[in-house]
């Protein structure tokens, strides 16, 4: 088992995080939609293979999340794409769920799908080169939700998940996502979050999962997107802190963040200020998507050939993560 440990420490030591890229095809060619690229296999490939050979990865990202598509593909120097990962001195890790579906019983909420046969497309991810894996469950806010059967139901999957990643020597990200979209406040928000994490925990438990061999993956406490409250970037650190505190057990080596919609900076600046009061023995890092490649699919759609400059705009914002993830990042330093 320490070896799963030894794979978490390598993933999140030293302020490193962990660059999600795991987006499905659907998801990225609605992201290349919005810049006005098209989205082919080679071009998707082309803008990973672009973040993945930044120089910053070696310093700052301990961990990729990879899509099936891209696990699979050839690198323009012809190596296969965990090898060129490995090379950048990270890990690799495969989503392995399929898609959140509407949840009989609750047709307005989500189930995650994906746990038939999964344990064969573990071994063949394994074979492959990944060192982890990652699983979603998705949970809105609203008067009725998350109902308690959407809470169960999305725990006792991310349960069985974890179990059988761990049994084929791999890390499981455990994510359960409590979505911001809403009129909710952040105490809402708070009280929810706190509900499934604790589900989840006592699920892991019952699956009889290491807990010492598993990252946290959950949103930061936020108030809804169309809510009229407003709190400040302190309150959403401490809110989390607390949140965090009381409800992930202390075994739990590391947690890495989603950035769920928020901004890079809101990103940045809120898990700078939640490393700043984190006292507790938990690593708290990131795990983002949106927040660490906006500006690069931006910057890369107005010339997909410079390769050099997107990855300048990369290696900035993995630099201000990293140093966000140990509580040293300022906006002073952010604009230098
Ligand atoms: P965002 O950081 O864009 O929310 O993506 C993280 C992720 O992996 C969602 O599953």
């Amino acid at each position: 088992m320490s070896e799963l440990k030894n794979i978490v420490n390598k993933i999140l030591e030293n302020g490193k995080g962990i660059l999600a890229a795991d987006e499905s095809t659907g998801t990225m060619t609605k992201r290349f939609d919005g810049v006005g690229v098209p989205s082919t296999p080679e071009n998707r490939l082309l803008f990973r293979e672009t973040l993945f050979c930044s120089s910053e990865m070696k310093n700052c990202i301990g961990g990729v999340i990879l899509y099936d598509e891209t696990i699979k593909q050839t690198s323009s120097k012809k190596n296969k794409i965990p090898e060129l990962i490995e090379g950048m001195g990270s890990c690799a890790g495969i989503k392995v769920d399929t898609g959140a579906k509407s949840l009989a019983g609750s047709p307005n909420e989500k189930i995650t799908e994906g746990l038939d046969g999964l344990r064969d497309r573990l071994k063949e991810y394994f074979k492959l080169g990944a060192k982890f894996t990652k699983w979603r469950g998705v949970y809105n806010i609203s008067k009725d939700f998350p109902s308690k059967l959407s809470i169960h139901s999305n725990a006792h999957a991310l349960a069985r998940y974890s179990a059988l990643v761990q049994e084929c020597n791999m890390v499981p990200i455990v994510e359960p996502e409590v979505l911001m979209d809403g009129d909710h406040s952040a105490k809402e928000c708070f009280n929810k979050t706190s509900e499934v994490i604790k589900k989840c925990f006592e699920e892991l438990i019952l699956h009889k999962v290491d807990l010492k061999g598993v990252i946290l993956k959950p949103n930061m406490i936020l108030a809804g997107n169309k809510s009229k409250e407003k709190i400040s970037n302190e309150e959403v650190a401490k809110l989390t802190m607390d949140c965090l505190k009381s409800s992930v057990p202390s075994e739990v080596p590391g947690i890495a963040f989603l950035s769920g919609g928020q901004s890079e900076l809101e990103a940045t600046e809120n898990l700078n200020l939640i490393n700043k009061l984190n006292k507790t023995g938990f690593i708290m890092s990131y795990s983002y998507g949106r927040a660490l490649q906006q500006g690069a699919l931006k910057f890369w759609s107005k010339n997909i050939k410079d390769i050099e400059g997107t990855q300048k705009v990369f290696n900035h914002r993995a630099k201000m993560n990293t140093l966000a993830a140990q509580g040293k990042w300022s906006k002073e330093i952010e604009s230098r």
